[in-house]
């Protein structure tokens, strides 16, 4: 697919209201390193999420002489620490929808989530923003099909945010170009038309807030020190391996290997981080007594319980809906404790972004 293929040229002015909702997303197998314009060094896959949605509404308008290009509000407020984000996705998706560049964008965001729970939320907010954006379009562009829509949603929000461009549909969704998946390609995220094992329609994941705090190191950052590593070749290679096991496993409902692939996975992300240069720890001792409480009950229980993390100190547990009873009172008994102010988020696999009607 070229990019020329999502230049909508027309140029127009209209007044357009319309509200979306986009959920998180949780990798099983992680994008660490990018290169060109947003484009992944290997192929990602991840649960759509449910719960832990960003809801935005934008109100496009024919932008009159020395206006501001959009104000932003998040909860009811201004909120300036975002701009700068807004500032470069908007320059970075106009050639593919010049009529922007004739709009004032009034946008207003809000997340189910807290802000400050150490949850990345710019996957939803990206991939909320672009469905907004598309919407307008498609009034422009009558005979565009809703899959079409939909690829060009998460071609723009990967501009925004690369792991934006898989928050748009569900149950997975998978990223970059892999052999294993039929029309997966590096410019938007694709609904594998594979039948997943049921057991994985109603995963559950509950997140454990470990660390509230923003982020230590920004992810462009994190993505740029995959330039040069000295394991960036093995890691590039061993995700394309991950991701062609794992769909083994989400095809065949193989639990052990499931839960094999996403911890190594997991493990295997912050070890990047450790042994990059500058090299730095995202996790925090509270992190790894819950691996190690995790492994504990797992081979104690014999239940699916395992673990993914996100490049933070968070801690995503990951298990079928029917052994949520047993695995909440662990959380409750043996876990909370260990989470800041006892906080958790209990969210499961969803099914991407929805248009919400307008107050
Ligand atoms: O979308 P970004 O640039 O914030 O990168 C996110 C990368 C990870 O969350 C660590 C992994 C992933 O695939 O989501």
């Amino acid at each position: 697919m070229q990019n020329d293929s999502f230049v909508f040229e027309a140029l127009f002015e209209a007044q357009f209201q319309t509200q979306w909702q986009a959920p998180s997303n949780i990798a099983l197998v992680k994008y660490w390193g990018k290169h060109g314009s947003q484009l992944p060094k290997n192929p990602s896959i991840s649960f759509t999420l449910s719960k832990c949605v960003t809801t935005t509404s934008v109100h496009f308008s024919p932008q009159k002489k020395g206006e501001a290009r959009f104000d932003f509000l998040f909860n009811q407020k201004k909120q300036a620490d975002f701009h700068p984000k807004i500032e470069q996705f908007l320059d970075r998706i106009t050639p593919y929808f010049p009529a922007l560049k004739q709009h004032h964008l009034s946008i207003s965001s809000q997340n189910s989530f807290p802000h400050s729970s150490g949850i990345a939320s710019s996957a939803s907010a990206m991939a909320a923003l672009a469905m907004c954006i598309v919407d307008f379009e498609k009034q422009h562009h009558p005979d565009w099909s809703a899959p079409s829509m939909l690829q060009k949603a998460s071609f723009l929000a990967r501009l925004g945010s690369g792991s934006a461009a898989r928050s748009i549909a569900g149950p997975l969704m998978v990223w970059g170009q892999s052999e294993d998946f039929l029309g997966s390609n590096d410019q938007y995220a694709i609904v594998p038309q594979v039948n997943w094992h049921p057991v994985f329609k109603e995963y559950q994941d509950t997140i454990l807030v470990v660390d509230k705090g923003v982020k230590k190191v920004s992810s462009t950052l994190g993505h740029g020190l995959m330039d040069g590593h000295p394991f960036a070749s093995q890691r590039f290679a061993q995700a394309h391996d991950h991701i062609q096991q794992l769909k083994t496993a989400l095809t065949t409902g193989d639990l052990d290997q499931f839960i094999d692939l996403s911890e190594a996975e997991a493990l295997t992300l912050h070890a990047m981080m450790m042994t990059s240069n500058p090299r730095f720890v995202l996790m925090q001792p509270n992190t790894l007594a819950l691996i190690h409480k995790i492994w504990d009950f797992r081979a104690q229980t014999r239940r699916p319980l395992c673990f993914t993390l996100d490049a933070g100190a968070n801690i995503h547990l990951l298990y079928p809906q029917q052994e949520r009873i047993p695995v909440l009172d662990f959380i409750k008994n043996e876990l909370l404790s260990y989470c800041q102010q006892e906080q958790y988020i209990e969210d499961q696999v969803g099914n991407g972004t929805q248009k919400i009607p307008l107050p």
